[in-house]
């Protein structure tokens, strides 16, 4: 079946994902079955370029010493790929200083980061701390245990019935004047993209900080924390072409000063006597213990990677692949689509079930069609729970998909279906 154009409206991006795949060595092999791989799972964890693979091996091979520590070259030389990773991620969200850029193991610890450090020196009983109901759980559960050992409220943002965060909801959840609002920027159980710089707007005149959970829009679209307003935005490296182990919290820096370490140790201190210890200086205060290096610079290859692309391209290129897919899962009959409609307000993942076929069920039968995608609740459970299901299948897009993905995205469902009897 050809994938017919969507809309009018869809036009293909500034790159080809099907040249890029070339750049992936994940794609030279071919399925168990002998098929073309459609890995459509990068909001689980993405695949990994030649550039990113090739700097890893090339820091550990030729670069690879402890950083900050050693008074030699190599442990100079990787201090200087280290630091210079930093100032990679900065330039990428437009930090206005590579200080407010801490390397962390991935997006979940920089919320966890947040929680502890700010969360326990701010929060007192009574307070109140806001989330949303299209949360992954790395951005409920945090908050949950630090406002139940606070003795503080935890408020949900209620979702409607398209996907999208319910503004007038959260009007009335900033209302009670909490001190902290915590939002993904894009859902990676629905796919919405959440106007975060008017929320952001709208939490800052009601008194209340702002994180912003960059875990999905970083890797697709471009992130410029100056310009949303936030005080807080967390990523992690594994979704974006980067290696795994490696993510990155950036906060304001005046907030980074005031807030207390999250673990302690080597590293993160100036001086230490039996009595007590004096804190190094954001970043180094949140970085205890030796840090993941190579993967830093590997990070920051990525970065690069993306950049080249250009991420205005990556936006348009998913934009393009969303158009296409959303329409094609439209024209078969027992699709059930979940998440906005409007390509605008829609990134590149999207969620759907099928009438009367569990996830997992649909899952397999896709990996014998050579279709790599995520079934199960996507750590989201009370999206799912919104939704009254108990799981959906996930499609994905990144720079490397193409339209052929797309049509066997649509061929998979109907061999399920077809398998089904549906
Ligand atoms: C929106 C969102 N936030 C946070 C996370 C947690 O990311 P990690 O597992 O890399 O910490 C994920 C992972 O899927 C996510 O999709």
């Amino acid at each position: 079946m050809a994938v017919e154009p969507a809309s009018r409206t869809a036009v293909q991006g500034a790159f080809s994902g099907t040249a890029l795949r070339a750049d992936f060595p994940v794609f030279e092999s071919s399925t168990k079955q002998g098929r073309r791989l459609a890995f459509l799972d990068a909001a689980a964890s993405s695949p990994k370029p030649r550039a990113v693979i090739d700097a890893l091996a090339d820091t550990y091979a030729h670069h690879y010493a402890n950083v900050h520590r050693g008074i030699y070259e190599l442990s100079e030389d990787a201090t200087n790929r280290f630091e210079g990773a930093r100032r990679k991620v900065a330039a990428f969200v437009n930090a206005p200083s590579e200080r407010e850029i801490v390397f962390v193991r991935n997006a979940t610890e920089a919320i966890n980061l947040v929680a502890y450090s700010w969360g326990r020196a701010n929060l007192r009983p009574g307070d109140r701390v806001v989330t949303t109901q299209l949360e992954h759980h790395a951005n409920i559960v945090p908050w949950q245990q630090l406002t139940r050992e606070a003795g503080a409220t935890l408020d949900y943002v209620a979702i409607t019935d398209d996907g999208r965060l319910d503004l007038d909801d959260l009007r009335a959840k900033l209302a009670d004047k909490p001190r902290l609002l915590a939002v993904a920027h894009v859902s990676n159980a629905l796919g919405t993209i959440n106007p975060v710089a008017e929320i952001t707007a709208m939490a800052h005149q009601a008194g209340a900080l702002v994180l912003v959970d960059a875990a999905q829009s970083a890797p697709h679209m471009p992130v410029d924390v100056q310009a949303i307003g936030c005080d807080f935005l967390a990523l992690s490296g594994h979704k974006m072409l980067g290696p795994s182990g490696i993510g990155a919290l950036w906060g304001r820096r005046e907030l980074l000063d005031a807030m207390p370490p999250f673990m302690t140790g080597g590293s993160m201190i100036i001086r230490v006597t039996l009595d007590g210890a004096e804190w190094n200086e954001v970043p180094a205060k949140f970085e205890a213990g030796t840090p993941a290096i190579a993967e830093a610079v590997g990070l920051g290859a990525a970065i690069d990677y993306l950049t080249g692309l250009g991420m205005h391209n990556v936006r348009e290129h998913e934009r393009y692949l969303f158009e296409h897919a959303w329409a094609a899962l439209g024209e078969i009959p027992g699709v059930r689509r979940l998440g906005p409609d409007d390509p605008d307000t829609h990134g590149g993942v999207i969620s759907f079930v099928l009438d009367g076929i569990h996830p997992h069920d649909v899952a397999t039968i896709f990996d014998h069609e050579g279709v790599a995608v995520r079934a199960g609740h996507h750590c989201a459970q009370p999206v799912m729970q919104r939704y009254d299901v108990p799981a959906t299948t996930r499609a994905s897009f990144y720079v490397y998909n193409d339209l052929d993905d797309v049509e066997a995205l649509a061929g998979a469902i109907r061999a399920t279906q077809q398998i089904f009897g549906a």
